[in-house]
Order: structure tokens, then C-alpha cells, then sequence
């Protein structure tokens, strides 16, 4: 099958490289010539590195390169079997970018879009034949990560969503399919990583350094909150979290943080302009954690509760199912366990004894526990 590819940015391209290593013709549009090149040149760096990690024969990466077409006009998606939409997280502008799609494509092209957090139906929503709009959520960086999220809208076929599901699988990707709601499942279950965790530091019960120290030495995931925030970018991470808790109609499970939206004020990106929640310039001394395991722990078991609660509400409102979930999470986010697994390690009568002791000292909704884990249903 011919695959179309639109927007040769970040997610572009890495989706162009995936469809093209695994055999595919891919047609990559872009509006911007130079970003073309730019995807084009970082692809030929990728493939000499793969080749010199012998990861790929130069065969096989002359194949992979020639395989993709470079090109700044939409009507070359003509023959395409599918087409995914990588383009500026905008709905104006992906209306209009979809609405001009449906015109140069055959009527059995599928119609995919790689966004993160616009609902899949109100991209359909401008489409003659709704029926073939589908979510293929893939993660940063596409060729590395193994997730993608599939979704499904309440306008797509089944048999778009079996196409796809099968495509996809055949890329040797891990693929959860998810409702379309927002954040899908990861940029949903993952909120309170973030939120939590600055919510513990606004708190003032510890600062930045010993909160990451906690979840990495003690809840052994591989970045901290903080300097995975620093890492994703205080800009990126802060609008997902407001676009979210707007979508879910201000529910305060999912309320932001003044503490990130300052740091995004100030320019404190993070990486990415040298300051963050830590200083990154040249010679910046890292700030030393309080390496107090009773603390440590407690930081630990908050987050997690927190993260297990929204894992299993992503469960009990049926956005996926609770193997998908947990598959989501260690293959999209590189989380240790699974989080409903680890629930079940724990047991899940503590999870909800620790979101108990939290909702009645705060008296806050924020708190409040599944119905899965109040009413101890196992999954
Ligand atoms: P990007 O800014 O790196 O690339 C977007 C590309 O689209 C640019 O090259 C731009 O020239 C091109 N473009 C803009 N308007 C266009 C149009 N009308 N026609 C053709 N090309 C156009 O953006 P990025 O980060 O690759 O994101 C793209 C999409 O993927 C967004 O919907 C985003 O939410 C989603 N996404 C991003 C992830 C990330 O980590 N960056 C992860 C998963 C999804």
C-alpha cells in the first residue's frame, strides 16, 4: 500500500521512516521545501548510524531512503491507500488541510491523524466520508518508541479500524486501541506524573531535586517528573495539561499548575532554552536532593496512587482495556510496571486507603477514588 505522510516535522518524518522500513512506498508532504530537506538529511545521518551500528545493510538503507518521495503538492497523495496527517496542532488549520485531502484522494483512502489531543470526530467532523477518519497516535521519536495509539471515532467503520489496527501491527509496533477521549490513554493516565508532582512541591513538602530522586531511586521510573518536564519542554507539557483539564470540562483531577505556567511565562522551557526547573547553562551546579526515604517513600506512594486512580478510570469509563492500559504505559512512557499490575502488587485496598487519607485531609475532588478500587472490583 501506498502510505501518504503530511508534515515532514518531528512526527512526520520519524512516520515516513517506519511506513518506509517496513516496505512501503511513502509520499511525504510538506508546505515548507526546506523542511523536506531538513527531514531528508537527518533520515540519510539516521541510516549511516544504523549502518555503522549494523543495524541495516546499505542495501537496505539505499532501499529505505529511495523509498520515500519528497514533495510540497497534496495531489501527489492521489494513489495513497492511507494518509497520515502530522501537521501543526491546529483544528482550524487541520480542517482545512482535511476538507482539501478528501479531493485528491480516492474514496477508500484512510484518513488518519497522528494528533495529540484534538478529538478524532471533530477532524472527521469536516469530511464528505467520515467513515474512513481514524487516530494513529504514534509516540517522540516514531521509529524508537513501540506504542501507537488507535482510535477509533464515533464516525469510523469498523473495518477502517481492522485495516488500520493490522497495518500498523505489521510496522512491529505495539498497538492499544482507545476511545476518543482526551489525551487518549497516555496523555491521560500520565497527568498526575506531572501534576501530582507539583502539586507536591507547591505543597512545599519537598523541592524539585528530592521529588525526582523519589520516583527514580525509590518508584524506580527512569526520568523524574521534573526533569522529564525539563526533557518533553515546560511550553509542550503545561498546554497538554490545560488542553486536557479543558476537555474534561475542569475536572480538578486535572487542574495545571502555577508553578509550570510561571516557568512557562519566564521562558524556563527547560532543555531546550537552558533553564527549566533546573539550570542547564554551562557549569550549572545541580541542585543535591534530600535523600530521606521515609519522605522519598511517601512522595512515591502519592504519585503512584494518583497514577493507578487515573489508570483505572481510563478503565472503568471504558477508554481502554486495563491490558491496554498497562501495555500503553510501559511501551508509550517507559513506565516500570504497568500500572494496573502494580496495583495489584501493592494491593489495591492500600491504593485506595492512600487516595482515602488524601481526599478526606484535602476534602478535595481531585482525590476522589474509582469506583473500580472503592468498590473493589478486580480487574
Ligand atoms: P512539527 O512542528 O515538528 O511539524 C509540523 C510540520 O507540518 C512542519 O514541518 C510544517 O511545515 C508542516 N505543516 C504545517 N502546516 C502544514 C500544511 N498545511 N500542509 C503541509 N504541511 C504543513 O510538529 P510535530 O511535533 O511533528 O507534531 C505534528 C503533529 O503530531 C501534531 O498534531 C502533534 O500534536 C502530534 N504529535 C506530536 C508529538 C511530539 O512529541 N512532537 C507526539 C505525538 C503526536
Amino acid at each position: 500500500m501506498l502510505i501518504g505522510v503530511l508534515g515532514a516535522g518531528t512526527m512526520g518524518a520519524g512516520i515516513a521512516q517506519v511506513a518506509a522500513q517496513n516496505g512501503h512506498q511513502v509520499i511525504l508532504v510538506d508546505t515548507n521545501e526546506e523542511q523536506l530537506q531538513k527531514a531528508q538529511k537527518q533520515l540519510s545521518n539516521t541510516m549511516l548510524r544504523l549502518i555503522e551500528k549494523q543495524k541495516v545493510t546499505k542495501e537496505k538503507s539505499s532501499d529505505i531512503q529511495a523509498a520515500i518521495t519528497y514533495t510540497t503538492v497534496l495531489s501527489d497523495f492521489a494513489p495513497c491507500g492511507l494518509v497520515i496527517e502530522a501537521i501543526v496542532e491546529n483544528l482550524a488549520v487541520k480542517h482545512e488541510v482535511f476538507s482539501h485531502l478528501e479531493k485528491v484522494v480516492s474514496d477508500t483512502c484512510i484518513l488518519a491523524s497522528n494528533t495529540s489531543s484534538l478529538s478524532i470526530a471533530s477532524i472527521g467532523g469536516v469530511l464528505k466520508k467520515a467513515n474512513r477518519v481514524i487516530g494513529i497516535h504514534f509516540f517522540n521519536p516514531a521509529p524508537l518508541m513501540p506504542l501507537v495509539e488507535i482510535i477509533p471515532a464515533v464516525q469510523t467503520e469498523n473495518e477502517i479500524l481492522e485495516q488500520a489496527v493490522s497495518l500498523v501491527k505489521s510496522w512491529g509496533k505495539t498497538v492499544v486501541v482507545c476511545k476518543d477521549t482526551p489525551g487518549f490513554i497516555v496523555n491521560r493516565v500520565a497527568r498526575p506524573f506531572y501534576g501530582e508532582a507539583l502539586r507536591i512541591y507547591e505543597e512545599g513538602i519537598a523541592d524539585f531535586a528530592t521529588i525526582d530522586w523519589a520516583m527514580t531511586e525509590i518508584g524506580g521510573f527512569k526520568m523524574g517528573p521534573f526533569t522529564l518536564m525539563d526533557y518533553i519542554g515546560n511550553d509542550v507539557n503545561y498546554a497538554v495539561t490545560a488542553s486536557v483539564f479543558e476537555a474534561f470540562y475542569y475536572d480538578p483531577r486535572f487542574k495545571p499548575s502555577f508553578t509550570q505556567k510561571r516557568h512557562k511565562e519566564a521562558g524556563y522551557f527547560g532543555r531546550k532554552t537552558g533553564r527549566g526547573y533546573y539550570d542547564y547553562s554551562e557549569g550549572a551546579i545541580l541542585p543535591t536532593p534530600t535523600k530521606d526515604y521515609v519522605l522519598g517513600q511517601q512522595i512515591v506512594d502519592r504519585i503512584l496512587a494518583m497514577l493507578i486512580n487515573e489508570a483505572y478510570d481510563a478503565v472503568f469509563m471504558q477508554v481502554a482495556t486495563a491490558e491496554a492500559v498497562d501495555l500503553a504505559m510501559t511501551k508509550g512512557v517507559n513506565y516500570p510496571k504497568g500500572l494496573i499490575e502494580w496495583s495489584k502488587e501493592i494491593g489495591t485496598k492500600e491504593i485506595l486507603n492512600r487516595l482515602e487519607t488524601l481526599f478526606s485531609f484535602y476534602g478535595e475532588d481531585r482525590y476522589r477514588p474509582n469506583p473500580l478500587l472503592r468498590n473493589n472490583v478486580f480487574l
